[in-house]
């Protein structure tokens, strides 16, 4: 579990993260969203004491990190891929990090078989991949065999294969009862490998809520298509239902009433339908909704 307080960071006059608070709890992926800038990266070192809070406090399993008693079993994370030491060894690598958290060596390849490297463990680490390069960061993340893990952009540059692999290593890590935090902008990928999700924008909480939520709170309307636009038009006025029809389309969108509502005033009626289903938002546009004036830097809009 990871209890976010009101946590502050200032770097000088600027305001990284403000006044944030949120819980990530064990058994589901949660998934950390907001536009570049937000915070995201902050937050999370603030969680795993590598940046000071100005104010707030962040608390894994009870505890300000600082102040755990065996930190690596405790958390695990993978903030930045590129750290490795290029000259040496994935195995060597995960040994010198295994020996200084008083781990034992069998560790390396239980954590190099997790990761699919066992057979390129002997490999200078300068000739990864990306891909396996984020692998290697993964299999360091879990060498303490940790309850809670934190993630900052794991899938960026990665090829679909790679995303593919990674989503379900979140999967199957959650799955296992642990504490699960990822962050990213790709909100898409998001909504396929989280399902808790905390959104932040300027630093400042958006939205706490699950996938399953956050997409439905999206406004979502209804679309018809009848040849009858005379009647259902008409009944549309009598029932008091927000119905409005779009000449270019040829459909009615209809906003407040579920799709099997609208089937059955269409059968009471006696019209045909040719088409009826919901139109939900994107995550993509729900997420922009949220955050759309969080973005640091808007691109000049093009005008004809
Ligand atoms: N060491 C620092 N000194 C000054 N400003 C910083 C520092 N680190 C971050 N910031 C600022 O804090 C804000 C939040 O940055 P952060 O890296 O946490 O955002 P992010 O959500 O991770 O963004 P991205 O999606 O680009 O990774 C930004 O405005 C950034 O410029
Ligand atoms: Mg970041």
């Amino acid at each position: 579990m990871i209890e976010v307080r009101n946590l502050t960071k200032r770097f000088g006059a600027a305001t990284a993260v403000e006044d944030l608070s949120f819980v990530v709890r064990p058994g589901v992926v949660t998934g950390f969203l907001g536009p570049n800038g937000a915070g995201k990266s902050t937050t999370m070192r603030m969680i795993v004491g590598l940046d000071t809070p100005t104010s707030g406090e962040a608390l894994i399993n009870g505890q300000p990190y600082r102040t755990l008693a065996d930190p690596i079993r405790t958390v695990g994370c993978l903030l930045d891929a590129s750290w490795t030491h290029a000259n040496r060894s994935a195995r060597s690598h995960l040994k010198m990090i295994a020996a200084a958290g008083g781990l034992p060596d069998s560790r390396v390849d239980e954590v190099l078989s997790l990761v699919g490297l066992t057979e390129v463990a002997g490999r200078k680490v300068g000739g990864y991949s990306l891909g396996m390069r984020q692998r290697l960061g993964l299999a360091t993340a879990m060498l303490g065999d940790p309850e809670v893990l934190l993630f900052d952009e794991p899938v960026n540059g990665l090829d679909p294969e790679g995303i593919l692999w990674i989503r379900r290593f979140m999967h199957a890590r959650a799955a296992e009862g642990r504490t699960v935090l990822v962050s990213s902008h790709l909100l898409s990928e998001m909504a396929q490998t989280a399902q808790d999700l905390v959104v932040i924008g300027r630093g400042v909480l958006r939205a706490q809520t699950s996938v399953e939520e956050f997409l439905s709170a999206a406004r979502s309307s209804v679309l018809l298509r009848t040849p009858h636009v005379d009647e259902f038009t008409a009944a549309a006025r009598e029932e008091g239902i927000n119905a409005t029809f779009d000449p270019e389309e040829g459909v009615f969108l209809i906003e407040g009433l579920p799709a099997h509502r609208v089937g059955d005033l269409a059968a009471s009626l006696g019209i045909t339908v040719h088409e009826l289903h919901e139109k939900r938002a994107s995550l993509e546009e729900a997420f922009m909704a949220l955050t759309d004036q969080d973005v640091e830097y808007h691109g000049q809009e093009t005008t004809r």
